[in-house]
């Protein structure tokens, strides 16, 4: 397994080592840059370990830079980072590590390569390649990282439980790493972390989900989410997402187990779309359906109205998990209240009015929504699943019709809130709303034509019937 610098990492890299030299210390590459590069994948940060002072270290590489970088450093952490042209660099001291049962605060004194190496996550991470000029190059590897990473194992230096109880994150990060290199976690590491799962509690949310989105951001997710729910982890943050699992039966009559269901349709959304927020959408589409549950006598399980309610969970759940309030969070909880209207157009005789309300209520969401539809077919029946897909193309081919002919989709009815506000001299009220419905629903269902006239007449017609009158009449 060879290691491809380019012209500049490598000058770098001479510089670090030769101003380690004159401090008489050494210093390595560790981390995830020296697995990154092994393994061929794009990196933009490299991780310097020394046997003498980090910020010391980084100072000093920042002095001979041209021009100067700026350092910054966390004294406590004993941690320093500069930024040169478009490469990151991390300096820290070796060091032996203990953690307090607590918190993630370690208790940190100096110590050796080894030491440094041992108290790592992951062998994968804990390779070294020297800096020093007696042997610039030579890689160490006590823990045979280099043969996991040709086996594809996630395994740890040291007795896991020791590594996870350490920084209970680092569960997180076994999952992570598993989802997007697609190795294994080997048996012993992964009991650990079902034994430890409970220890997550101690990790803030914002980092928990950080490495949640990067698991939402890989090619197949559900590698990871499956694992995040198999160890427990999932239970302790995402409660709502496992209630989805389980397949209920009842007088011989079952349900699909809607957690493995989902996972399926954020895979099959995975492979259309890099969107993390359409992913996002995706793994929340059917979250209703375990309070909306129901079983009707003689006819089987319901989940009536599981995307509206779904749509009301979205807001508590982004903001549980630390997600992105606003936008993000509207654009998802758009698209979990929208995921059933394009699967009942394509079952239902499908009339123009009901285009165009969904292409009033999607906007320009309505591409995202229908690939997320695609996704949710899941079918194992090859004839269903045809004909659903058919069923979509049919109605993807009635939207643009629609669309060409009534252009609804950016679409806002002629007469605004406000100008019925000024007309009638009212404030914000619900006789507003009703006009304002009012006027909306009767374009988009074809009772009267897209413009203005025709809108004031009804206007006018319908504020009468509540008593209104024109405030200059
Ligand atoms: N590390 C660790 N335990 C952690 C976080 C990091 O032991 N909880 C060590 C690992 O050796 C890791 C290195 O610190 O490789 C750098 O960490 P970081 O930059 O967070 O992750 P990378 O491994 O570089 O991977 P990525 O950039 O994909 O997060």
């Amino acid at each position: 397994m060879d290691i491809v610098c380019s012209q500049q990492e490598l000058h770098l890299f001479q510089i670090i080592g030769k101003v380690a030299a004159v401090t008489e210390t050494e210093c390595y590459l560790i981390g995830g840059f020296v697995r990154d590069k092994l393994l061929g994948r794009a990196t933009k940060d490299a991780d310097i370990v020394t046997t003498g002072d980090g910020i010391a270290l980084a100072h000093a590489v920042a002095d001979v830079l041209k021009p100067r970088p700026t350092v910054s450093f966390f004294k406590t952490f004993g941690t320093a980072h500069i930024r040169y042209r478009d490469f990151d660099i991390e300096f820290v001291g070796a060091r032996k590590e203990s953690y307090r049962t607590d918190s993630r605060k370690p208790d940190v004194t100096p110590g050796t390569l080894r030491d440094d190496q041992l108290r790592r996550d992951f062998t994968i991470n804990a390779l070294a390649i020297s800096l020093n000029s007696n042997d610039f190059g030579k890689l160490t590897d006590p823990f045979n990282g280099i043969a996991d990473m040709q086996e594809c194992l996630i395994k740890t230096p040291l007795d896991p439980d020791i590594t996870f109880s350490d920084d209970p994150l680092r569960m997180m990060r076994a999952i992570r790493f598993a989802t997007q290199l697609n190795f294994k976690i080997i048996p012993e590491t992964f009991e650990a972390i079902r034994r430890n799962a409970g220890r997550i509690k101690i990790i803030s949310q914002e980092r928990i989900t950080d490495e949640l989105n990067k698991i939402m951001a890989a090619k197949k997710p559900s590698v990871g989410l499956h694992l995040l729910y198999i160890s427990g982890l999932l239970e302790y943050f995402f409660p709502q997402f496992v209630a989805l699992a389980g397949a209920e039966t009842r007088e011989g009559r079952g349900h699909k187990d809607n957690f493995y269901h989902t996972l399926q349709v954020i895979d099959n959304l995975a492979e259309k779309s890099d969107n993390l927020w359409l992913r996002w959408a995706a793994l929340l589409h059917d979250i209703g359906k375990p309070p909306s549950k129901r079983y009707e006598e003689g006819h089987g399980w319901t989940f009536h109205g599981h995307e509206v309610v779904g749509e009301r969970m979205v807001p508590k759940i982004f903001k549980q998990l630390k997600l992105p309030q606003h936008d993000k969070m509207k654009y998802v909880g758009k698209l979990v209240g929208l995921h059933m209207r394009p699967t009942c157009l394509a079952k239902d005789e499908i009339t123009d009015s009901a285009m165009r309300r969904l292409l009033f209520d999607a906007g320009e969401d309505l591409e995202d929504l229908m690939t997320l539809c695609e996704s949710d077919i899941t079918s194992k029946n090859e004839a269903k699943v045809k004909r659903y897909m058919a069923n979509f193309e049919l109605v993807r081919q009635r939207l643009i019709a629609v669309e060409e002919k009534d252009k609804i989709r950016n679409w806002q009815p002629p007469i605004s809130g406000d100008d019925i506000m000024v007309m009638f001299n009212i404030t914000p009220s619900r006789e507003v709303g009703i006009l304002k419905n009012c006027i909306r629903d009767a374009i988009l269902d074809g009772i009267i034509p897209n413009n203005y006239e025709a809108a004031l007449a009804l206007l006018l017609e319908k504020a009468a019937e509540l008593g209104l009158h024109k405030a200059d009449a």
